[in-house]
């Protein structure tokens, strides 16, 4: 980046309940400051994930309000009286979710949302779905070890050999391949499962085995289509009888824009062996089992049933490390010759923007 002393960037903190991660950490704010920008944080925005005042300080921060800046930084999406405080002409950035847009036109702000950058090869830096889905799945994988009531891992011990646990992750993409590394380097045996059938290497790259049920359902931009009746009624037949088997059941199914697919019926958790886990990351839009309650762990016929919501704010400082330099990668982009530049020609940019002022 050029010399862009007069661009200023504000660093709000999170004011969703239980939101405890922060758009730019003291680290990434060094860069940016580095690259001549200004970084004003409102004070205690790093609290949640323990990073002081004094560390953005150090790192050339200014504390002070966030809301008048060029270009506001947020993770979740503002509220009403949030939005209120931006100033005309500004942008803001963040995972803003699909009822901030007319709000934001309202007070001729540009909108930015994290969620809607494409998943594209130029985009990869940028992409917080992918960064934020990595930090889910490996909290889904410790959460299904801290409920099962048995050991992931074989272990050979004096009182005799107990075996590994079986854990099955149902929908295989970033956040189900995190879930099945994580497990597997617990000494879990894992195997995935996916209506995407290029993902098979990819599980089996994670040391899994893959489980074919021999239903396809490929959609467009590299996600999955939703199912048609005959195929999610055969889907769940063959999931029921492949579920009995195993100790943990990680889900991770997500169809963009539908409530997602139930994977897990009540007739398969009864099936399942007695202190036996079913960790659901589709809680939010939905669930992927019929017995998810969101945000709550639940025991029904003895198994244990956890659908955390907003996953990755349980481990703020990694989730909220990955996600400035996802933010810091979009920087960047709206900076051209020291001075913030929107390029509505730039996919990248035409696909995030959320609103576009007049
Ligand atoms: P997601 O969160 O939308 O869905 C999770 C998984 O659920 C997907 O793998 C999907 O195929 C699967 N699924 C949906 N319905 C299902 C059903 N009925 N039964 C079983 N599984 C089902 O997906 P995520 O993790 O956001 O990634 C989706 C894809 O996006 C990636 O695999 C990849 O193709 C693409 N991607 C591209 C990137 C890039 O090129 N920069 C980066 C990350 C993802």
């Amino acid at each position: 980046m050029a010399d862009t002393q007069n661009i200023v960037v504000g660093v709000p903190r999170e004011s969703a309940p239980g939101e405890r991660r922060v758009a730019l950490v003291p680290r990434v704010v060094g860069r940016l400051r580095s690259a001549g920008l200004n970084i004003v944080v409102e004070p205690g925005a790093g609290g949640g994930a323990l990073m002081s005042d004094w560390l953005y300080e150090e790192a050339g921060a200014t504390l002070g309000d966030p809301w008048a800046c060029d270009v506001v930084v947020k993770v979740a999406a503002p509220t009403d009286e949030e939005i209120g405080r931006l100033k005309p002409g500004s942008v803001l950035i963040g995972f803003l979710g699909t009822n901030v847009a007319d709000a934001l036109a309202t007070r001729d702000v540009h909108g930015l949302a994290m969620e809607a950058i494409p998943r594209i090869s130029r985009a990869q830096a940028m992409d917080a779905l992918s960064s934020q889905s990595s930090v889910a799945g490996y909290l889904a994988a410790l959460l299904g070890a801290q409920h099962l009531t048995r050991f992931y891992p074989m272990l050979t011990t004096a009182a005799g050999t107990v075996p590994p646990a079986k854990v099955l992750v149902l929908g295989a993409g970033v956040a189900g391949l995190q879930a099945l590394a994580t497990a597997r380097r617990l000494g879990a045996q894992t195997t995935g499962y996916d209506v995407r059938p290029e993902v098979a290497e990819q599980v089996r790259s994670v040391g899994a085995k893959w489980l074919d049920l021999g239903i396809e359902a490929v959609g467009d931009g590299g996600y999955a289509r939703a199912l048609t009746d005959e195929e999610r009624a055969e889907q769940l037949k063959r999931l029921n009888e492949a579920v009995i088997g195993y100790d943990v059941v990680i889900t991770t199914a997500q169809v963009p824009g539908r409530k997602a697919p139930v994977l897990v019926t009540e007739d398969s958790v009864t099936a399942m062996r007695a202190g036996s886990v079913v960790v659901d990351l589709a809680g939010e839009s939905g669930g992927n089992c019929e017995l998810s309650v969101p945000g709550e762990a639940v025991v029904r016929h003895d198994v244990t049933i956890v659908a955390p919501l907003n996953l990755p704010a349980a481990m703020p400082e990694s989730a909220s490390e990955l996600y400035s330099r996802n933010v810091q990668a979009l920087l960047e982009l709206l900076i051209a010759d020291g001075r913030l530049k929107l390029d509505f020609d730039d996919e990248i940019i035409a696909s995030a923007c959320v609103t576009r002022r007049s």
